[in-house]
């Protein structure tokens, strides 16, 4: 037998037998995930990957509202099409990535001071976009860091004119344009003990309180490894509130200068967050936020300072970080 024939029998097998979104249906979950983009969608080694190995699709960029509603009234949903339409046909769930987010939100909604204007804006774009893939989307991040470290409202255009009333606004909105979907609430910096936490789960209360339509919390888990001081305890605070929860947006940087001790350490980490949410019974899943490092957010918004924050290496080789989420799956 030829050395390639060798090498792809065993390289179909360990994507047969390691698939990590198997696996955690296997422990009652709904999905492993991770997100797919324009930059990512014609790399065949990464579409094998997603394709193997996980069960739901996040689109990184294409579904912010500066990418559909760039100019006021004016919808383009080609790129965001695309990446529905991938996920779709591979038969991935998709998690619907982002309605209401201060960020990557065009110059003219910044803009707006009027109450009434903001409020109507707000709900023609949630309307357009959660209308136009009903019935295909298994959650919605309707809101994504409202909150700030501290766990105070948001300096964001929606906080300044509507103040909290902004969320519930969207979560109606988006409630009406596809009741099917399970509508969430995205945060980062819930992964330790602190204010932020505390703030997130009493917004979730009042919102609950009074009546707002929201099924689940997505804790982002941008992590910096070593900083970790039980994940798990977090995650079932948040659990607590009744609500779901899912793990929405994982990485785990590596401090630069990498070396083999702080990747072992990353693996550990990944291995926590892992176990975590095979543990807490209300979470449903994980999504990571890209598939391999060369492709990660983390390095081409800090390049320099963070490095290597996911399972597949540059060479889109499979690090100790994948064998550790994999091994903590069984
Ligand atoms: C990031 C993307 O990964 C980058 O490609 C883009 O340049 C900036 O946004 N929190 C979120 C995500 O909710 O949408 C962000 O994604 C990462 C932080």
């Amino acid at each position: 037998m030829k050395l390639t024939t060798i090498f792809s029998a065993l390289l179909s097998a360990r994507l047969v037998s390691a698939a990590l979104d198997e696996k955690i249906k296997t422990k009652g979950k709904k999905y492993f995930g991770n997100v797919l983009d324009l930059n990512t969608i014609d790399d065949d080694a990464i579409t094998d990957i997603l394709k193997a190995e996980f069960g739901s699709i996040t689109p990184e960029n294409s579904w912010k509202w500066g990418a559909v509603q760039h100019v006021r009234g004016t919808f383009d949903f080609t790129a965001a099409d695309m990446i529905a339409n991938w996920a779709i046909e591979n038969g991935k769930l998709l998690q619907g990535h982002v309605l209401a987010w201060h960020s990557q939100l065009p110059s003219w909604v910044h803009r707006i001071e009027d109450a009434e204007d903001l409020k109507s804006i707000i709900e023609t774009h949630i309307t357009t976009m959660v209308g136009r893939y009903k019935g295909k989307i298994d959650s919605w991040h309707v809101v994504n860091e409202v909150l700030t470290d501290s766990g105070d409202p948001r300096d964001s255009v929606f906080y300044r004119v509507l103040g909290e009333e902004f969320i519930d606004i969207a979560f109606h909105a988006a409630k009406a344009a596809d009741p099917g979907a399970k509508l969430y609430i995205n945060e980062y910096g819930l992964e330790v003990a602190g204010p932020k936490v505390d703030a997130l789960i009493a917004l979730v209360e009042r919102l609950s309180a009074r009546g707002v339509p929201i099924d689940g919390i997505g804790t982002q888990s941008h992590i910096l490894s070593g900083t970790l001081k039980n994940y798990g305890a977090q995650l079932q605070a948040l659990a607590d509130t009744g609500l779901e929860v899912a793990i929405t947006e994982l990485d785990i940087r590596i401090e630069e200068p990498v070396t083999p001790e702080k990747e072992e350490q990353q693996a550990k980490d990944f291995k926590e967050v892992t176990k975590a949410c095979l543990k807490v019974e209300k979470c449903v899943g994980i999504t990571l936020w890209g598939v391999s490092d060369n492709y990660s957010w983390v390095t081409s918004v800090l390049p320099g300072l963070y490095a290597d924050p996911l399972l597949w290496d540059d060479y889109i080789a499979q690090k100790a970080a994948y064998d550790a989420v994999d091994t903590a799956l069984d």
